[in-house]
């Protein structure tokens, strides 16, 4: 097994939290196997200011998302769970790695590609930019594992290879080089209305995703509603990868009751989309319910979260001060 010493994650502060980010993340990132000692935890509202979004929105959407960390069960007085934005050490290690970041590196990602689309000339230097940002997250905190969904990959992969080549100028180990820690189940879960496209915080369809403080009224609408096909459900994972709709369906609900696609196959095998989407809705609510309700007595307590987030500026300042200091010191920048 992997001797995971520290681990950081976020999520952009952009919308609500959906099934997707919770089964490829969130639950991911406490999960027994990582033999973690210590959990940085944090709100990417840096990230958010790519997507253009009023004061009022980022500052709602940032206590909400601390509060879905802390109904999802991430500890908050055992974890450091703070504001990105909150610690200026991010956005200067971002200008110095960006600086040593050459741009065929970043002519790759996919996912600027795919959020820009045909408006490149348009898109915000900070969306081209935003895998630097993310390298800056984690390298502060010379974390050895990040807790991912799948579309993460890429930019972990130029985070180490960043990493890789300032330790190689300097011939000095400055930056840890992280691990991605990637789910088998539901490390990438689809659109509900489109088997082929992730589901997306950004998707102009409601009914695409699963929110975590959707009612349970709403969780039935949007699975019945759900796109399937005109069969019963196939018997094999093989059968199910060539029907996306059914595909996706199956590996949510592997997800949810932690059984492998295989056993949800076989468990489902020549059932109709009518039988099937009743139990997923079931399931569904039943850990949705939950984290609901702890979302909305949480979001009542406006002072508890705000204490956690100073309390916890400070404690991430520390560590990130220290390698951003080291960092300096190399490039010349110190005194
Ligand atoms: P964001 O906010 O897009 O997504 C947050 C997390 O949820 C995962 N995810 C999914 N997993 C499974 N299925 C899906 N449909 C799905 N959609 C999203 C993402 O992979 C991610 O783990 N860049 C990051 C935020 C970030 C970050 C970091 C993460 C900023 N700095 C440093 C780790 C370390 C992002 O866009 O997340």
């Amino acid at each position: 097994m992997p001797h995971h010493k520290r681990i950081i994650s976020g999520i952009q502060a952009t919308g609500r939290i959906h099934l997707g980010n919770y089964l490829g993340a969130i639950r991911n990132w406490l999960s027994p196997t990582h033999n973690i000692h210590e959990c940085f935890f944090f709100i990417a509202d840096l990230h958010a200011l790519t997507v253009d979004t009023d004061p009022t929105t980022l500052q709602f959407n940032a206590r909400f998302l601390l509060a879905t960390y802390i109904a999802c069960g991430i500890d908050p007085h055992k974890h450091v769970l703070f504001q990105q934005s909150h610690v200026a050490e991010h956005t200067e290690l971002y200008w110095l790695l960006g600086c040593h970041t050459p741009l065929g590196w970043l002519n790759r990602m996919t996912q600027f590609k795919d959020k820009a689309g045909k408006n490149k000339e348009v898109a915000n230097l900070g969306l081209y930019a935003y895998p630097v940002l993310m390298a800056a997250d984690i390298l502060l905190y010379r974390a050895d594992a990040v807790p991912v969904g799948d579309d993460q990959k890429q930019h972990l992969e130029l985070t180490r290879d960043i990493a890789q080549s300032i330790n190689h100028h300097y011939d000095a180990p400055v930056f840890t080089v992280p691990e991605p820690l990637i789910v088998a189940q539901g490390a990438r879960i689809m659109s509900l209305r489109d088997g082929t496209k992730k589901m997306s915080k950004s998707d102009p369809s409601e009914l695409s995703r699963i929110l975590l403080n959707d009612t349970d009224e709403a969780i039935a609408v949007k699975i019945r509603k759900a796109k399937s096909d005109a069969f019963p459900f196939p018997g094999t994972i093989v059968e199910a990868q060539e029907r996306p709709e059914a595909f996706n369906l199956g590996q949510i609900y592997s997800a949810l009751t932690n059984q492998s696609l295989a056993h949800v196959c076989a468990l489902w095998a020549g059932k109709e989309f009518s039988v099937i989407k009743k139990e997923l809705i079931d399931s569904c609510c039943a850990t949705i319910g939950p984290i609901r309700e702890k979302i909305a007595l949480l979001m009542e307590n406006r002072d508890y979260l705000d204490d956690i987030l100073r309390k916890n500026a400070h404690r991430a300042k520390e560590i990130a001060h220290v390698t951003l200091a080291s960092y300096k010191h190399c490039l010349g920048l110190g005194i």
